[in-house]
This record gives structure tokens, sequence and C-alpha cells, in this order.
């Protein structure tokens, strides 16, 4: 592959990668050619991860976000859609405990829209859509662009991986910034989400853009700058763009790691135990949705039948005719319980002291997660599904010594206690009630 650059020399990926670090962003062709090189092979590991880290470090500016975006999504093939109904999908930029994407794809289905949600594996602290789904045995990810098509004729949803076929210079790109501490950088997150989601073809797409402890953006100013960035790309993409600006200063869900967030979604799903905070924000991201999709009169009516999906039991048929399509136990939505792999040791964390929830460092449940086996510290390593944090307190809850906070699930004792240590320095115990952030803080469209 040898594309020639603006002085008609062939691209190469050193001096691409040597005026980023000079902090100046790449022409368009150039980023063409490293995200061809990306999914051809071309560009090696090491080029990647130094690619990103200059990025991180200096920024490509709007117009070269745009150019990558563009190059990434360009790197495979571009999905058309001849389907009886709208075709939307909603995508998180990571947090904790964030399972909402294995709500939402069923119970938009469910009420007529067609989700290709093409996903992401944990990424540095957060979780992974991928793997959570893949704690199911049998579950299939990685499915042909004519797979999907079949999938969606029939089922209305899957959730799948980036492909060879489909976004492979994010898949490629997205693994190695998993492990080389270079994800949160406004211009890498806005390719990487926008390059898979604009390849899907979608008429409509929502964004969960989340800031505090447990999310890539710390701070309330850097959620609305990644949410301008990505409305505004996806936007110029001719995608029709919402993002919602949401906290992630706690665990969305009472649990953190993959297994475990199955089982919150199919409490959820069944009505065993709804958690209020993914309840909510499953219909508040489904709403906007189904709104874009011309299936709702506005956000609010979309909401409501969102709930009406989950609450009739739609959304769990829906979910498990997903299951089934992509190779999992079809009967997992009467039988998980049964299915799900479990760790073999489990201890309390309990509260030292009396007072409140004061404030938790989310992104360290993030870590603990990690360390037990439910991430990963190198490329392709696999993961332990069965491993993470369940029953997890949320910020104002009242407490006494003693009273459990967190529950650990680990492969070994000695795994688990020292996730115990670290949740000790995670939760911070405070004498007055603090005020208890708000869910959903803005909106972007
Ligand atoms: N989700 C993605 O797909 N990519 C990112 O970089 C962050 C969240």
């Amino acid at each position: 592959m040898s594309m020639p650059n603006d002085q008609g020399a062939p691209h190469d990926a050193r001096t691409i990668i040597a005026g980023l670090r000079a902090g100046l962003p790449p022409a368009p062709a150039a980023l063409d050619w490293f995200a061809a090189g990306l999914a051809s092979g071309e560009v090696s590991d090491a080029q990647a991860g130094a690619f990103a880290m200059a990025i991180c470090l200096n920024g490509l500016g709007p117009a070269g976000r745009v150019a990558l975006t563009r190059a990434m999504q360009n790197s495979g093939e571009q999905l058309h859609w001849d389907l009886p109904g709208p075709v939307v999908d909603k995508h998180s930029t990571g947090g904790i405990g964030d399972c909402t994407s294995l709500l939402l794809a069923p119970a938009l289905a469910a009420c007529g829209a067609y989700v290709p949600m093409i996903s992401g594996r944990g990424l540095g602290h957060t979780g992974g859509t991928l793997d959570k789904l893949e704690s199911i045995p049998g579950l299939r990810t990685d499915r042909t662009t004519d797979q999907l098509r079949s999938q969606l004729a029939q089922t209305r949803c899957a959730i799948i991986a980036a492909s060879p076929q489909i976004a492979p210079a994010d898949r490629r790109l997205y693994a190695i910034r998993d492990v080389t501490a270079t994800v949160d950088s406004i211009d890498l997150i806005t390719a990487s989400i926008l390059s898979k989601k604009l390849a899907a073809g979608l008429e409509g797409l929502v964004l969960d853009v989340k800031f505090g402890s447990g999310a890539f953006m710390k701070t309330e100013q850097q959620a609305r700058a990644l949410a301008q960035a990505l409305v505004s790309t996806a936007q110029g993409a001719g995608c029709m763009t919402t993002a919602l600006i949401t906290d992630m200063s706690q665990p969305l869900a009472p649990a953190a790691g993959n297994a475990l967030e199955v089982i919150a979604v199919m409490e959820t799903l069944t009505g065993t135990a709804v958690n209020a905070a993914l309840w909510d924000l499953t219909a508040a991201l489904g709403g906007e949705a189904l709104a874009l999709g011309g299936l709702a009169a506005d956000a609010a009516d979309g909401a409501a039948r969102i709930e009406q999906a989950l609450q009739s039991g739609a959304a769990a048929e829906y979910f498990g005719h997903m299951i089934a399509a992509q190779g999992g136990p079809a009967d997992f939505v009467d039988r998980w319980p049964d299915r799900l792999p479990s760790a073999p040791v489990t201890l309390d964390f309990n509260s030292p002291l009396d007072g409140f929830i004061g404030a938790i460092d989310t992104e360290s449940l993030g870590h603990i997660v990690v360390q037990l086996g439910g991430g990963r510290l190198r490329q392709g390593a696999p993961i332990n599904p069965s491993v993470g944090l369940s029953n997890l307190a949320a910020i104002g809850t009242t407490v006494e010594p003693g009273q459990p906070l967190a529950r650990v699930h680990a492969a070994t004792k000695a795994q688990a206690e020292a996730a115990l240590k670290q949740l000790a320095a995670a939760y911070t115990i405070t004498d007055q009630a603090p005020d208890l952030p708000p869910l959903i803080i803005g909106r972007i469209t």
C-alpha cells in the first residue's frame, strides 16, 4: 500500500506518528492510509499504540477528528438496510455497571425498531457489552455481515463485534487502546464510536455520554465537549443523533463484572429485582431513539413505550430470541440462574464506620474488576466472566459498622482479600448526608 502524501512520497506510519508527536494533525489522506493499514495489518501494534498516544497527548482538532472518523468508518463495508422499520441504536462512552445496551436493544426491537448494535469489549477500567454478553454460554458476537442481516430480519436486534468486514480499524485500535492507557481522548472516542455506528447504516443514534469518577470524562465540561464532538460529527455524516449527558459518579447497576451484570439485566427484564437507575436510564435513552426513528411522538412518549416493553415481558422475549440466534441457550430467559457462571469465592466488604456513603471512587471499582480477571491487562488475554462486584451500595445510603456495602466474587481467596482492601479505599463514609447526583444532567441534539 503506497498512496502518496502531499509531497508525492508514499505514506508511512513513522512519518504520520512523528507529525502527530510534533502537534501537526495528518492530512485526511494520511489518516485514510493509517486506518486502512490498521485494517490490513500493514500498521504494527507498536505503531498503532504510538499513534493513539500521540493523539491523546496532542489532539487532532475538529477537522482531524472528522477525518479520522471517516477514515476508520471507510476501513470496512458500509451497511445499507431495506427493512420495514427504522434502524436505530444507542452507544455509551463507558462506565461501571452500565448494562443498558443489553436491555435497550431488545426493548427497542419490541417497540418496532431494528437494532444492529455493534458494541465493544472492556475498555480501560470500564466494562464492555460484548464481554458481558459472552458470559452467556455458547453465545457468539463475531458475526459476518450476512449473519447480521439474516438475524436482524428474524429477531430485529443483534449485538455483535466490529469485524474484519465492519469497522476493522476500530476493532484493532480499540483493543490496543484498552491496554496502552490511550482511551480518554475526545478525538479517539469520537472516531471509535462513530466509525462503527456510521458504518452500521443507522437512521438514528442516541449517545450516553457519561461523566464522573467512573467515566473517561471526569467533569461535566469535558463530557459536554465530548457530546458536542460526537453529535456534530455524526450529524455531519447524515445520522440523526441525540446525546444525553449522564451521571457516572457511582455504578449504574449495583453490579460490576460480566455475568454479574447479566444477572442485573435478567432481574430487570423478568421483573424479579428492578434497579431504578438502570430502568430510568434505559427508558430515557430508548425514548430518544424511538423519537429519532419516528416510532414515538417525542422522547417522553418513547420512554413510556420502552417501559411498557420492559414491564410486559416483550423486551425479555426479544432478548431470548436474540440470545438463541447468536448461539446461546434457547431457554436462557427462563433458566438464566442455572446458565450463568459463578465465582468460587465470595466475600463481603463491610462498612468500617457509621454515617453515609458520601462518594465512591468508581474508576477504582472498575480496576478491581479488571484485577479480579474480569477485564484485560494484556491485549487478547482471556477474561473470567464470573468475577466482579455485586450488591454495591449507592451514594447516600445510611450505613453502620459491619453493614455490607459490596460483595466480591473472585477466583481465589487471595484475590478476594486484595479486592476488599481496594474497596475500603474506594468508599468514602461521611457524617453528613451527601447531595444525590441527578441521573441525567443534560441533552444535546
Ligand atoms: N466506546 C467505544 O466504542 N469506543 C470508545 O473509545 C469509548 C467507548
